[in-house]
């Protein structure tokens, strides 16, 4: 039994929130979210009016300058895209480095925190041409997923091109090739943008609350970027994308029987989830999944695709959503229910599904690492726990015990 006396007068009153569930880390003015009414905006604009209508560039400068940009300022942001994407060679080499197989995330989170080495005023000085800084890694990053993709087939890297623009560039690395040359679709690289800008921010999630937790304690913004990216990873938040499509992918090869799957879901012996199911905060349909379910339907008519994934996907969502297990507990698809869909017709390969989340996230993460170093607030982020270990434990040398 916990000895709550002797707890407070060692520690004082400590709240207990597992998980952070209930807890508000700070005060910020990038994104509102609403997981009761379904509403997500940035710095004000309806999600469903920025993916409707902008590129990934404008939303990411609107994300981390807080304004939208007049056309001088979106001309000169891009203008230092293009300037700064190339990496220096001597990275490209860090790839031939890693096994062929590993983990695109892996690398991608090494890769960005090995920026710091090339850019030591990002150490010395983190806010010195902060913007510059940030653009540098925006575009970057780009790069070295396309390379890291293009290093895991073999294939020679495919430099970026000055004429195009930065979701074509992106998907010109990725695909261009000496024996078979890219041809960009607009089609495409408008669903890019589309899956890019819905991704862009989500207030305190995982990965957003580590770049902070890391910046918090003054580290620069590569190296906050980089953790990260390392807790993007994980299945339960930006690896769902892959683990929704990997689900699909086994039942349609064991036969399509998606019930036996919610069935297995609801089962509390088995710790099976349904990949790309449930949030911490939307009590109601996450209003991305809304705006990417019908992109799925746009993009693959526009492609002529057809995927027995999606119907899979729609029939798996309908069953789910009459289903009383979901319904008391509020499970709603979430982003990455439908997103890995778009990401098959455009040719992305499962692998990179959740790199492409972190190239979306980006802005979102650089916004929220300005935003706490400009608080005049700011302060170390030192949580504290419940001990519910033994207080005083007599000692035994080593030959006694
Ligand atoms: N399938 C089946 N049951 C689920 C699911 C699911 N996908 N998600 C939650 N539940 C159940 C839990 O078992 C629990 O049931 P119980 O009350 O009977 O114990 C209840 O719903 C509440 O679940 P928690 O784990 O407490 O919810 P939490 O807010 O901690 O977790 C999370 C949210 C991680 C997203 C969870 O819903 C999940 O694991 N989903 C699947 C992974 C996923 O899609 N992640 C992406 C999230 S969006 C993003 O990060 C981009």
């Amino acid at each position: 039994a916990i000895d709550i006396r002797s707890l407070r007068a060692q520690t004082g009153y400590v709240a207990f929130d597992s998980g952070y569930a209930n807890t508000g880390s700070c005060i910020s003015n990038i994104t509102y979210l609403d997981g009761e009414r379904g509403v997500l905006s940035y710095r004000g604009y309806d999600i469903a009016e920025l993916a409707e209508n902008c590129t990934f560039v404008e939303v990411a400068y609107l994300l981390d300058h807080g304004s939208l940009p007049t056309r001088d300022e979106l001309n000169e942001f891009s203008q230092m895209l293009n300037d700064f994407a190339m990496i220096h060679e001597d990275m490209i080499r860090f790839f031939d480095s890693y096994p062929p197989k590993s983990p695109p995330m892996a690398i991608l989170s090494s890769m960005v925190n090995s920026l710091c080495s090339f850019y030591p005023e990002m150490t010395e000085n983190p806010l010195e041409n902060i913007d510059r800084m940030s653009a540098r890694l925006v575009s970057k990053v780009r790069t070295i997923a396309a390379f890291s993709y293009k290093k895991s087939l073999g294939h020679p890297v495919v430099y970026p091109r000055h004429d195009l623009s930065y979701c074509a560039n992106f998907l010109n690395m990725m695909f261009d090739s000496p024996v078979r040359p890219y041809e960009i679709n607009h089609k495409v690289v408008a669903a890019l943008n589309k899956l890019l800008i819905l991704h862009g921010d989500h207030e305190q999630n995982c990965s957003t609350s580590t770049v902070r937790m890391v910046g918090s304690a003054r580290v620069n913004l590569y190296a906050s970027v980089s953790a990260g990216i390392s807790a993007l990873w994980g299945p339960l938040h930006g690896g769902a994308n892959q683990a929704v499509m990997e689900m699909l992918e086994s039942i349609h090869e064991s036969g399509g029987d998606y019930r036996q799957y919610v069935e297995r879901a609801k089962d509390p012996k088995d710790p099976f989830r349904l990949a790309g199911f449930g949030h911490r905060v939307y009590k109601t349909y996450d209003p991305r999944c809304r705006i990417i379910k019908q992109a799925c339907d746009e993009v693959l008519e526009d492609l002529k695709f057809s995927d027995p994934l999606l119907d899979l996907a729609k029939e798996l969502e309908e069953v789910a959503l009459k289903d009383d297990y979901f319904v008391e507990r509020n499970l709603y698809p979430n982003v990455d229910f439908y997103s890995g869909i778009i990401y098959r017709a455009i040719g992305i390969p499962t692998s990179m599904f959740t790199v492409m989340f972190a190239l979306g996230r980006l802005p979102g993460w650089i916004a929220h690492w300005k935003e706490m170093w400009d608080d005049p607030a700011w302060r170390i982020s030192r949580p504290r726990q419940v001990y519910v270990g033994p207080l005083s434990r007599p000692f035994v040398p080593i030959d006694q015990r």
